[in-house]
């Protein structure tokens, strides 16, 4: 088999089903190793006992390529270390981490429950720190044992944490919090050959659909033509970030969905008034009024 990123090992994280199984059947087509995790959790994170991965790497298998499973939590310490280490004692090596795995324990903030809170802030943003640094450990290492690193990381964000996102507050931080990690880790490891992304993807899962969810109907396959909330949609862009083409491009989310690929354009500093002494707060008010007046409006939260 020979692809865009053949013979690369890669780990992509939460694979079992929707966004995720679409990476892996993506990179593998194109040529990769796959360790395929995920934990096999209901919708809200709660166990269920299944062992989707597993039909994942089935799948692979079937279409003549390589993969592995991996049932480890990923915002577990020991469990994101031996999914890092499940992809070296397996293949030998590591070339893309993607870090995809995640639930949602959606609530308005004023309802919201210390435990809602805590289980998401954790699986995605405790997910997606715990094997990056594992993986980064391993990178290191070769980089100073003098072994040439061109790596991968390509974490997951969301719209919700770029723009936020009405009674998904706990998630929107999280989200947020994922694409300042993505930057940050990008400016770190671009001395040991490793580039960090991230994607903001949209696409029909139970995520989005699961439960009757309010999207759904927009969601829909259509009869025929484009199905363009297909999970396989935002594989693509997935791979070729994976791939040893994406060398150059670092610290960026990328907003994907069906057939559009977008750069998402960050915090950046904006309009400024300086006094060159400290301020009196009854000054401010007409000053934020001036700054504000040059600015441009922020991008609406989702649902508000
Ligand atoms: N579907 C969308 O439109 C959309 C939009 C924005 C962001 N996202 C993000 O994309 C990613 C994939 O979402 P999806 O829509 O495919 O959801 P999904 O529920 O279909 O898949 C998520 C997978 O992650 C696994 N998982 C959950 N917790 C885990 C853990 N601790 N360790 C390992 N695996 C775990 C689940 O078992 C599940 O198979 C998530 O990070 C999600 O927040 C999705």
């Amino acid at each position: 088999m020979s692809g865009l990123v053949n013979g690369r090992v890669v780990i992509v994280t939460g694979a079992g089903r929707g966004i995720g199984r679409a990476h892996a059947l993506a990179f593998a087509a194109e040529g990769a190793k796959v360790v395929v995790n995920d934990i096999g959790a209901g919708a809200d994170g709660s166990a269920t006992g299944e062992s989707p991965a597993e039909q994942v790497v089935a799948e692979i298998r079937a279409a003549g390529g390589e993969a592995v499973v991996n049932g480890d939590d990923v915002a577990d310490w020991a469990g994101a270390q031996n999914l890092v280490q499940t992809a070296l004692d397996t293949f030998g090596r590591l070339d893309v981490l993607v870090n995809n795995a995640g639930f949602l324990r959606d609530r308005m903030l004023a309802n919201m429950s210390e435990e809602e809170w805590d289980a998401v802030i954790r699986v995605h943003l405790k997910g997606h720190f715990a094997p990056m640094r594992h993986a980064m450990a391993y990178w290191r290492g070769e980089a100073k044992a003098g072994n040439p690193v061109d790596a991968r990381i390509v974490n997951t964000s969301s719209g919700a944490g770029l723009m936020g996102s009405i009674g998904q507050g706990n998630y929107a931080a999280a989200k947020a919090g994922i694409a300042t990690l993505t930057i940050q880790a990008a400016a770190e490891f671009a001395r040991y050959g490793v580039t960090v992304n991230a994607i903001a993807p949209a696409a029909r899962t139970r995520m989005t659909v699961g439960a009757g969810g309010a999207m759904a109907e927009s969601m829909a396959a259509p009869e025929d033509g484009f199905d363009a909330m297909a999970p396989e949609n935002v594989s693509p862009l997935v791979v070729w970030l994976g791939s040893a083409e994406s060398k150059e491009v670092t610290g960026r989310v990328f907003e994907v969905e069906g057939g559009k690929v977008s750069v998402a354009d960050g915090w950046r500093h904006g309009e400024a008034i300086d006094k060159g002494e400290r301020w009196d707060p009854k000054e401010l008010g007409p000053v934020v009024e001036k700054l504000i007046a040059r600015s441009e409006p922020p991008t609406p939260v989702y649902g508000a």
